[in-house]
């Protein structure tokens, strides 16, 4: 391999690659042929709900619907709890597009609020009062889960069901309970990055028995459990997962707690060690996370010891020194383009676009180290802290 100059000049500390993902084995290979030989791909397959139901209990809920994506797994969970036309929804403004979009294309108005003072997650006492709001739709954003004693306050005296948008936050848990267990229903993503996938692929979670069924029947086309084939009672989608998903995802679940085990161990590591630094911070997980499953390792930029240097500068100088990193979300959804596009003209009120003060700090100061960092041995580790010590000491003049 050939090296790659560190940005200021000068050996990289890292020249080899960390683990790389996904990971798989034998158990997924067995699967697919299993599900390949079968001739049963899709509809009549066992597979995608024998998952889902697996899944939803290792998550610590009753019920679980399989879904193609997550983006789906939002929409449909959304319009069951009856998110439609008009309806303002309480979000981040600190996350993937998708969680948004979802919302304009109900028809719904996403109302942001504004982050934890220091955080990444929602603070919904942040919203002003006086709105109508129908639904709370909270991120558990890098696999960190969204306090929730707020969310579930506000849900409590105003009647409105909480969604959770847990894309990221597979096994992850807020004060003993796990992601996709602290709302009416939970969606996940089993996107490429996610630290399980099928390539694509979604679940929703739920304790409601006849939420499951109404997001069953939204994903299959309208159709009930028990009717005729052509039976359609609602307009749905098509949003099924295929058994090859499926077959994949199982054998991804068995390998979840080890890795999660393993981020665990080094992501204490890498907190440990990399407490001296002057203008970086290594952050942490809300207070009540009682388990994070690794998936992003945010770091803040402290601008009191790092003047206004750009965050994609420092990803680039990370990157030099063999440390994969990434700029992360650039641009706080309140003012998103393409969202705005959408939904300017919806809004009840203007103030509500904003200014979000600690969202445009996230978006201004916060990067991301992938999960993988976080899954080779404590050698790795000391690898990601001694980049970090070097782009620490050297942040000024990048
Ligand atoms: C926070 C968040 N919400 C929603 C999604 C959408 O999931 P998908 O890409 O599976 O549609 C993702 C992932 O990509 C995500 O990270």
């Amino acid at each position: 391999m050939s090296e790659v100059p560190a940005i200021r000049g000068g050996r990289p500390v890292r020249t080899r690659p960390f683990p790389s993902w996904p990971q798989w084995g034998e158990e997924e290979e067995r699967n697919l042929l299993e599900v390949l030989r079968s001739g049963v791909w899709g509809i009549g397959g066992r597979r995608a709900f024998e998952f889902a139901a697996e899944f939803a209990k290792y998550s610590g809920c009753r019920y679980g619907v399989p879904c193609a994506n997550g983006t789906v797994a939002l929409k449909v969970a959304l319009r069951a709890v009856g998110v439609g036309e008009g309806d303002l929804v309480v979000t981040s403004p600190y996350t993937f597009i998708a969680t948004a979009s979802v919302l304009l294309e109900l028809g719904a108005v996403p109302v942001f609020a504004d982050l934890m003072e220091g955080g990444l997650h929602m603070d919904v006492t942040t919203v002003r009062d006086g709105l109508e709001v129908k639904a709370l739709l909270p991120v558990h954003i890098a696999g960190m889960p969204n306090p929730m004693d707020a969310i579930w306050e506000v849900s409590r005296e105003r009647g409105i069901p909480v969604v959770e948008d847990a894309a990221q936050a597979h096994g992850s848990e807020w004060r003993g309970r796990r992601a996709g267990s602290l709302g009416n229903a939970g969606c996940f993503s089993f996107q490429s990055s996610k630290v399980m996938t099928s390539g694509e692929g979604g679940c929703i979670t739920t304790d409601s028995e006849e939420l499951a069924d109404l997001c069953w029947s939204l994903i299959n086309c309208g159709r009930t459990r028990t009717a005729d084939w052509y039976e359609h009672e609602l307009i749905g989608y098509n949003y099924r997962m295929t058994e090859f998903q499926a077959a994949v995802l199982q054998a991804q679940l068995t390998r979840l707690d080890a890795q999660i085990e393993r981020r665990q161990r080094n992501y204490g590591i890498l907190l440990e060690e990399s407490s001296s630094l002057r203008a970086l911070e290594v952050l942490r997980p809300p207070e009540g996370t009682t388990r994070f499953n690794g998936y992003l390792v945010p770091v803040r930029i402290d601008r009191s010891r790092a003047g206004d240097v750009d965050k994609r500068r420092v990803v680039e100088a990370l990157r030099a020194e063999g440390i994969p990193a990434s700029p992360g979300y650039t641009v706080p959804l309140n003012r998103h383009p393409g969202i705005a596009r959408y939904f300017l003209s919806k809004l009840p009120d203007r103030s509500l676009l904003g200014p979000l003060p600690n969202a445009e700090a996230a978006v201004r100061d916060v990067f991301w180290l992938p999960h993988v960092v976080l899954l080779g041995d404590q050698e790795d580790v000391l690898d990601v802290v001694k980049a970090l010590v070097k782009v620490d000491a050297e942040i000024e003049n990048l």
